[in-house]
């Protein structure tokens, strides 16, 4: 089991979950993080700092599209360890629906 990062975090990326994280799992892309399904301990940690509600555990239903684009993503974006910059207008797509499309698949600056 994981934790997977879902549509919620997309344009937010408030990075939160990444200052709690015990084994530094989170990887960052332009718009986005992802956890790295085999790195993940399951602690469950990150869930609740998510302002977001982004963070969910690989058991709710219909995340495994999410669990695809966290492995993916994990294997291409670069380790983030510190939180950065929240983007400006993050407090404008909390709670938007349909932010899939707006998913960059453009890694992230690292740590
Ligand atoms: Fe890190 Fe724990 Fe969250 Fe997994 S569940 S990403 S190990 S804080
Ligand atoms: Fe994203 Fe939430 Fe972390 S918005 S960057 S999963 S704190």
């Amino acid at each position: 089991m994981t934790y997977v990062v879902s549509e919620n975090c997309i344009k937010c990326k408030y990075q939160d979950c990444v200052e709690v994280c015990p084994v530094d799992c989170f990887y960052e892309g332009e718009n986005m993080l992802v956890i790295h399904p085999d790195e993940c301990i399951d602690c469950g940690v990150c869930e609740p700092e998510c302002p977001a509600e982004a963070i969910v555990p690989d058991t709710e239903p219909e995340i495994e599209s999410w669990l695809e684009i966290n492995a993916k993503f994990a294997a291409e974006w670069p380790n983030i360890t510190r939180k950065g910059e929240t983007p400006a207008d993050a407090d404008d797509w909390k709670d938007k629906p349909g932010k899939k499309e707006q998913l960059s698949s453009n890694p992230g600056a690292g740590d």
